[in-house]
């Protein structure tokens, strides 16, 4: 199975950002410990990071001439405005799993709307960095395994 990673605008800044919120590992940790664990489960996974919406729409329609399985998805800001990717998303049919590190139902009320919600197969939010990895076994074994 063959898994896309994907990461939306200040991921990168992980560790830095809002320690408080995001936690204090940084984005190489966040690759790290997805690949670790996706390693031992014998899945093929593939990391993508930008900060800008028209390189994630490209990253998605791509995931579907490389033949991509599943999506791991964090939108981040571009969750609560963007048709773009939701479309994007739409169109390739490929399972996708939205993440978010922190619980974006609790915080403030423009993040509980999600464009990508609406066309994902599960949002996993509030678990840090393991939302990733609880993404990944959703993608792999579907609601029973979650964790
Ligand atoms: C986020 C939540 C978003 O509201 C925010 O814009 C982010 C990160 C999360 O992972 O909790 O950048 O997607």
């Amino acid at each position: 199975m063959k898994i896309l990673v994907l990461n939306g605008p200040n991921i990168n800044m992980l560790g830095i950002r809002e320690p408080e919120i995001y936690g204090r590992e940084t984005y190489d940790d966040l690759v790290e410990k997805i690949k670790k664990h996706a390693r031992e489960k014998g899945v093929e996974v593939s990391f993508y990071q930008s900060n800008h919406e028209g390189d994630l729409v490209d990253a998605i329609q791509k995931a579907y001439f490389d033949k991509i399985d599943g999506i791991v998805f964090n939108p981040a800001a571009y969750t609560h405005t963007s048709v773009a990717i939701a479309d994007a998303v739409k169109g390739v049919m490929i399972p996708t799993v939205e993440v978010h590190i922190s619980d974006v139902n609790g915080r403030e009320d423009f993040r509980k709307v999600s464009f990508i919600g609406d066309v994902a197969v599960k949002t996993i939010a509030g678990k840090g960095l393991d939302g990733y990895c609880l993404a990944v076994d959703f993608l792999l074994n579907g609601e029973k395994n979650e964790g």
